[in-house]
């Protein structure tokens, strides 16, 4: 425990940026709750697509059965929407892109989000894996700046990710990773023993940020 951690109140040194985001790393590390407390205190519409059913505090609970207006007026307004889909995978993916649709279509028809929208999906890998390059994730990340929407993509394994996906995004959000993810960082010409080390000696739920350029870290939501 020797790497000093930067505790932040919030992150919007990343979230202010423009581009998509991808937040990656191994289990229980703070993936989650660091993507969804952040964004709680933006002043922006977000929805978290939560198909693990996290805890989101201060956000509003939707499902199936909620109104699609209802939920759309609500972003529009800059609430948090927690949306829970039906737990079968198949059902779930429906929803997804069901949702993302309705998003969409309201981002397209009426000139996009003024208060800016960010749409988190977790465990993206499950519904945009490699070869799905129809998914409306890939309209948030090449088209959604345009219209004030963010997509945040959360991923365990980023190498089950469809690849145009993650080269749409701009920031990545590092938090503790392993052997298995030396391919995806030496991707970005990123040194992974280096990085590795870094999270052996840094405290837990730290991350890096990655902007393309520039390593920086490592971080530490302090809520
Ligand atoms: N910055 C933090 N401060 C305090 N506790 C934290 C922090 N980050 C995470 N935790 C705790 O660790 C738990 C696990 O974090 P989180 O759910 O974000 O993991 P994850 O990386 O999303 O894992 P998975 O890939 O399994 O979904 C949280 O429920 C919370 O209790
Ligand atoms: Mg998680």
């Amino acid at each position: 425990m020797s790497i000093k951690c930067r505790k932040v109140k919030d992150l919007n040194f990343v979230w202010d940026l423009p581009g998509s985001k991808h937040v990656t790393g191994i289990t229980r590390h703070g993936k989650t709750f660091t993507v969804v407390n952040s964004l709680a205190q933006v002043q922006a519409g977000v929805l978290f697509f939560n198909c693990q059913q996290e805890d989101a505090p201060g956000y509003i609970r939707a499902d199936r059965y909620t109104d699609r207006g209802q939920i759309i007026t609500a972003l529009k307004a800059g609430h948090k929407i927690n949306y829970i889909p039906i737990g079968h995978q198949g059902m779930a993916e429906l929803e997804f892109e069901c949702l993302l649709m309705s998003v969409i279509t309201e981002a397209m028809g009426r000139g996009g989000y003024k208060k800016k929208l960010y749409v988190v999906m977790d465990e993206i890998q499950d519904f945009c894996p490699q070869g799905n390059k129809k998914s409306n994730a890939h309209w948030i990340a090449r088209r959604g700046q345009r219209f004030g929407i963010t997509g945040v993509y959360i991923s365990q394994r980023p190498q089950e990710i469809e690849k145009v996906l993650l080269s749409q995004c701009e920031q990545h959000i590092i938090f503790k990773v392993n052997d298995f993810y030396i391919p995806y960082l030496n991707s970005y010409r990123l040194p992974g023993d280096e990085i590795k080390s870094i999270f052996d000696q840094a405290e837990k739920y730290s991350f890096l940020v990655y902007d393309g350029l520039k390593l920086e870290g490592p971080f530490k939501l302090d809520v």
